[in-house]
Formats: C-alpha cells, sequence, structure tokens
C-alpha cells in the first residue's frame, strides 16, 4: 500500500531532526561552527560600519548646537544659509560680487579687498557660509550643482538682480565651474582664483593629470584616493590615527611656498573654531568628495557664457602653488581661448591674501 505524501514528509523531517540532534552533540560541528563564524562576520561589520559613520552634525540654532550669530535666509528645501555684506550699500552699488570660500574657511575669509577701492568701484560684496561650514546648514543631498542653486537662490532672495558677478578662491574657484554650467545666465562675470582641479575630469590627457598627481603629497593623493574611489570611507580616513591624512585638514605646512608659509601664520586660525563646528563631515570631507567625486560635466567642455562680450572669465594661478598644481589651470586656460588667464611666476597658492593683489584681481574683472 502506498504511503500518503503527509506521512512522506514528516518521516522525512523526523530523519532531519534526528541528524540534527546528533550533530548538535558535538561541541565541533561544521553547523555550529558556520553559525559562531557567521555572528562574529556580522558584528565584525557591523563595528566597522559603526566606526565608519561621521557622528551626526550639531546643527546651528539646534538645542545642543552652536549659537545662531549671523544673518542668513531660508532656502526652499528649509536649509538656512549665512552671509555677510561689506562694501557699499546693495542700493547703491554698480557691482554686485557673491564670494565663494575654499576648503576649511567660512564667509569672513573673503579676500582682503581694501575699502576704498570697494567704494571707487561701487562694489557691493556678499559672502556665504557654503552648506555645512559655518552656520549654514548641512545640505545632505550637495551636489556640484546644488552649489550654484545655492548662490542662485541667494542671489535671488537678497534681490541681487538679474545679473552678479562671481569671485572663488581654491575649493571655491573650481566650483566657479558649476555657476558657469548651471547659472550662466546669472552671471555678469566671473574671477576664478588658484582652483583646485579634479584630476579626474576626462578631457585632461592622462600624462597631464597623472603628472599634477604625482605633485602632491603621498598623504594628499591617498586622501584623494579615497575620496573618489571610496567617498563612504572620507570620514574614517582624515579622522583616524594610524597614518597622515589629507594635509590641508591637518594644517600641515610645510610643503608650501615660503611666501605661503607666511600669509598662513598671519591668517590661520582667526575664524577657524566656526569653520568646523557643525561636525567635519557636512564641512570639510564633503568637500573633498565633491571636489574630485565624478562630475556630471568637465569644465573643459564648457561653452563661452559671454559670446558677445558682454562679461569675462578671469583665471588666476600662481606657478609656486603646492596645493592646487599650475599645470592642470595652465592646461584649462589653453583649451578653453575665452578665458584671460593671469598666471603669477613667483606666487603660491594664498597670493590673494598677499597685500595689493585681490584689489588687483578686483579691478581685472571690473575695469
Ligand atoms: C602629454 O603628452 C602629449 C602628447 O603625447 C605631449 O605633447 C605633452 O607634452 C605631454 N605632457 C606632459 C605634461 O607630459
Amino acid at each position: 500500500m502506498a504511503v500518503p505524501p503527509a506521512r512522506r514528509i514528516s518521516a522525512a523531517s523526523a530523519r532531519a531532526h534526528t541528524r540534527k540532534k546528533k550533530q548538535s552533540n558535538s561541541f565541533c560541528s561544521p553547523g555550529l561552527i558556520r553559525k559562531t563564524l557567521a555572528i562574529l562576520v556580522v558584528g565584525l561589520v557591523a563595528w566597522l560600519y559603526q566606526s565608519i559613520q561621521p557622528p551626526a552634525p550639531k546643527i546651528c540654532g539646534s538645542l545642543n548646537g552652536p549659537p545662531v550669530t549671523s544673518s542668513r535666509i531660508k532656502l526652499k528645501d528649509g536649509r538656512h544659509l549665512a552671509y555677510i555684506e561689506s562694501g557699499v550699500q546693495k542700493e547703491k552699488a554698480k557691482y554686485k560680487i557673491v564670494f565663494i570660500h575654499g576648503l576649511d574657511c567660512c564667509k569672513d575669509n573673503v579676500f582682503p579687498f581694501s575699502q576704498e577701492v570697494l567704494e571707487e568701484l561701487e562694489v557691493y560684496l556678499l559672502s556665504f557660509d557654503r552648506a555645512g561650514y559655518g552656520e549654514s546648514d548641512p545640505n545632505p543631498h550637495q551636489t556640484v550643482k546644488s552649489l550654484a542653486l545655492d548662490i542662485e537662490e541667494l542671489a535671488e532672495q537678497l534681490k541681487l538682480g538679474s545679473k552678479f558677478h562671481v569671485i572663488g578662491f581654491s575649493l571655491g574657484g573650481e566650483l566657479v565651474w558649476s555657476c558657469l554650467r548651471y547659472i550662466p545666465h546669472r552671471l555678469a562675470g566671473v574671477a576664478i582664483v588658484a582652483p583646485i582641479a579634479n584630476y579626474w575630469w576626462p578631457n585632461f590627457p592622462a600624462n597631464v593629470s597623472n603628472e599634477a598627481y604625482a605633485q602632491l603629497l603621498p598623504q594628499d593623493q591617498w586622501a584623494l584616493r579615497v575620496a573618489h574611489y571610496a567617498p563612504w570611507l572620507t570620514y574614517w580616513w582624515n579622522t583616524q590615527k594610524w597614518f597622515p591624512a589629507s594635509s590641508a585638514l591637518a594644517h600641515r605646512s610645510d610643503h608650501l611656498d615660503a611666501k605661503d608659509k607666511e600669509v598662513l601664520l598671519l591668517a590661520r586660525n582667526r575664524y577657524s573654531e566656526k569653520v568646523r563646528q557643525q561636525g567635519e563631515f557636512v564641512s570639510v570631507h564633503q568637500d573633498l568628495i565633491i571636489s574630485h567625486g565624478n562630475w556630471e560635466f568637465d569644465p573643459m567642455g564648457l561653452a563661452n557664457p559671454f559670446p558677445g562680450n558682454e562679461g569675462s572669465v578671469h583665471l588666476w594661478h600662481g606657478a609656486l602653488d603646492a596645493l592646487a598644481p599650475v599645470s592642470l589651470t595652465r592646461y584649462i586656460a589653453k583649451h578653453l581661448p575665452w578665458i584671460r588667464y593671469h598666471e603669477l611666476p613667483d606666487a603660491g597658492h594664498l597670493f590673494p591674501l598677499a597685500d595689493g593683489m585681490s584689489d588687483a584681481i578686483l579691478k581685472a574683472l571690473l575695469v
């Protein structure tokens, strides 16, 4: 007589049960080892995950966060942007300029333009904390593009008019390319000063970017590799103590040009407490990731934003720059004939902070 299916199954499961019982009697059974290993691996992964996660940012104005002391606007997505105005009154100004600060800086680190020149040229100057810096809320969805859109919205809310100028320095100079790409219709002219370049922009020939990359300190080569290929590891990489991380974030200066060292000594730490007060990840680490990530466009693919000569694009670089290799800027300038390129033979990275330089940059842009 055939056994009904239900009976067959239960007989099979009974056999399996006996097998399991036999196995669990043995202390070193393969099953137990596998389970223990699995638990260990899960535990290790959870621990690693924990240790590479940046802590939650301390938002300005929140319960345990730093106080809000600056003027701020509220963007459409609810984030605040802090800003500072200088020069002549907006209503009387002939030129309105938005300044974009660099890595590990904030809105107060604007170029030292002289008040006389600002008045003579009738310039209104607006500087702001980029998202996550100083007193501006972090933007968890920050991209190269979102920065340009933040500037456009800031200009809108502060009624800068249909067109304004932009000056960006260092990593802020790199971000001016984003303005040229995403809000060219709002620009009256731009100055890109000592810009950081992204070694992964596809229009750089491999030999050009490799040669420039090789000039960086090994620790910076690694910090940028991590930011590009493993951005999720950036926080851990730049906060661990086993090996040196980004030299800029660690304020290392021995490899800089002599004049840069001098300027740095004078300028250092004047505002640094505010710069990263909301957390390193939302400020400086995110900057590394954005500036060296995969961009949606390549600046060398941009068309002339001022085909009718109604504005100009100035590019400045010091030949002794140890932080942003001049060769890349030179290559860009050669590639884009509409750029007005100014190369300073004995200047390093911080030349705009030297006496009179920022006024010269301003005059070149406006006059
Ligand atoms: C890169 O290669 C091109 C063509 O092979 C050459 O003309 C150029 O000088 C090289 N540049 C560098 C920086 O080596």
